[in-house]
């Protein structure tokens, strides 16, 4: 039956009747039903034309369950029971009943017993009464015919032994609309050029818009899981009130991201094979001239009760152009900035974003990578508010119980490793690397000689592939990524969980190369 077809049976119908009272009753002209959702269809489109009205009718219909539906067809299991008994003082074998009936004999005997309709002659089962009524049998056979039944108290009792139940359905009244006819006109569905040429549009009707139709989900944005990940860790600091650094600018100059963090040049770190140089430009030289002497100086010649590094420093080293290796580049800059106010005020900044090694990639590695980086600059700073600021962080991630074990950075000292104790693993993994600037960085930044900076650094791809649960780095980013999986992935919210996660991950997966030393 093509929904035309149905919709013309509903106008005939109507023409006939009237109205359509309840469309419970409407059935085809062969007497078949129709399923209310397509004539709830068909009557939507009949309604778009203005030939029908409508309105919702919402009643209880009661229906029967599987074994409502079999009891209905043969017979109550007592009934059927008490049918198999043979009439007479022989009966049957109760092994025998139970050959023949299965199931039912065992439900069958109990209720027909209890009715006293059969009794034990020995081994035997044999009939107490003459007849029996199959009420229950004929209860159902309404309810399957009706919908209902007139005693409730049968249909309380017959859904307490899970014959039938009832459930919701609508059904519709329907009347004949202001355009009521009893053909559908073909309705157009654009204007076109023709219609407009040959006049044929006048003739035309033209079918509705329907403003309440739901649209197709226009193509949109998907945030990587990186940023959904840098997001949470973007809140934390917020929430413990650091501002963000700007990090946009990929390319920096070997002076911000080595020379003024007193990292010397010839430290292998600054190896073409760990770092990348930029080819065209290949150098800079805007630098502010008095920090230029400084750096040179503390160096090669040290001072603030520092022997400096000695050598002869050159500033076509620092000249060089590269791929920020880290964004502490970034932050020896925002210490440079800072210094130059008149008056000292703290600052607390972090940032999250890429930066550049020369790696060889695997599973693990990729040539790039986030780093997330927290920074405190204020007078008489401790190494106890480094443990503290720490702590606070990685407790907000999740991560409880701490411990630090002294590294080394050219441009901090003391300089710790973060370590977290995975109780899976049965062992401390380290999350993080961190330290005190070195005042041989900070002095020639302009900082005053009590002001003191602590700070700490980890990846965003470590977590990001735990939370994921992305065992690869090449299928997190790159050319490989699979698009559906940006498009799909859930938000990513930290908990106590994710912690625990961060924790045990060195077993799994080391996709970010341990900080450069
Ligand atoms: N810059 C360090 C690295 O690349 C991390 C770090 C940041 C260490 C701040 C100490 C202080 O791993």
């Amino acid at each position: 039956m093509s929904l035309e077809n149905l919709q013309l049976q509903i106008l005939k119908t109507l023409d006939a009747q009237g109205e359509i009272l309840d469309t419970k009753d409407f059935t085809l002209e062969d007497g078949t039903q129709v399923d209310q959702l397509v004539i709830l269809g068909a009557l939507n489109s009949l309604l778009s034309r203005e030939m029908v009205e409508y309105q919702s009718l919402d009643s209880e219909v009661w229906y029967l369950t599987e074994e409502g539906k079999e009891i209905s067809a043969s017979g109550s299991h007592e009934v059927v029971v008490f049918n198999t008994i043979p009439e007479g003082p022989e009966g049957i074998a109760i092994s025998e009943l139970q050959a023949k009936l299965g199931n039912v004999a065992k439900i069958g005997q109990g209720k027909a017993f209890k009715n006293k309709w059969i009794k034990k002659n020995g081994a035997n089962l044999v009939r107490a009464v003459e007849k029996v009524e199959d009420q229950t049998k004929e209860d159902l056979i309404v309810i399957q015919e009706t919908g209902s039944h007139p005693n409730a108290e049968v249909l309380k009792d017959l859904k307490r032994r899970k014959l039938c139940d009832k459930q919701k359905v609508t059904t519709y009244s329907v009347k004949k609309g202001a355009k009521f006819a009893l053909t559908i006109q073909k309705q157009a569905t654009e204007l076109t050029y023709e219609m407009m040429q040959s006049g044929e549009w006048k003739n035309q009707t033209f079918k509705k818009y329907n403003f309440d139709a739901v649209g197709i989900t226009p193509p949109g944005g998907h945030l990587h899981p990186l940023l959904k990940v840098r997001e949470e860790f973007r809140q934390i600091f917020f929430e413990m009130g650091f501002t963000e650094m700007p990090t946009n600018k990929f390319v920096e100059s070997s002076f911000w991201n080595f020379d003024a963090l007193f990292q010397p040049q010839q430290h292998p770190a600054r190896d073409m094979h760990d770092t990348f140089f930029l080819k065209d430009p290949a150098t800079t030289n805007s630098f502010p001239e008095e920090l230029l002497k400084k750096v040179k100086d503390i160096h090669t010649n040290g001072g603030h009760g520092s022997i400096g590094y000695g050598y002869d420093w050159k500033e076509e080293e620092a000249q060089k152009l590269l791929l920020r290796t880290h964004t502490t580049a970034v932050s020896s800059n925002m210490l440079y900035h800072l210094a130059q106010q008149p008056k000292f005020t703290p600052a607390k900044y972090f940032s999250i974003d890429r930066v550049f090694r020369n790696e060889t990639v695997d599973a693990t590695h990729l040539a790039e990578f986030h780093q997330v980086e927290g920074v405190v600059a204020d007078k008489n700073l401790t190494l106890g508010d480094l443990i503290g600021f720490m702590e606070e962080f990685f407790k907000k991630l999740g991560v409880e119980n701490i411990r630090f074990k002294p590294a080394f950075n050219p441009y901090t000292e003391p300089s710790m490793e973060v370590f977290s104790y995975h109780e899976g693993l049965q062992k401390w993994v380290e999350i993080g690397n961190s330290g005190m600037f070195r005042p041989e960085m900070l002095l020639p930044l302009g900082l005053d000689p009590d002001v003191r900076v602590i700070a700490w650094g980890l990846s965003l791809e470590r977590p990001t592939m735990i939370k994921y649960d992305i065992d690869n780095i090449r299928e997190l980013l790159g050319h490989k990524v699979d698009l559906a999986m940006i498009k799909t992935n859930p938000v990513c919210r930290l908990d106590k969980k994710m912690g625990k996660e961060l924790e045990g991950e060195e077993s799994k997966a080391e996709p970010v190369p341990n900080p450069i030393h």
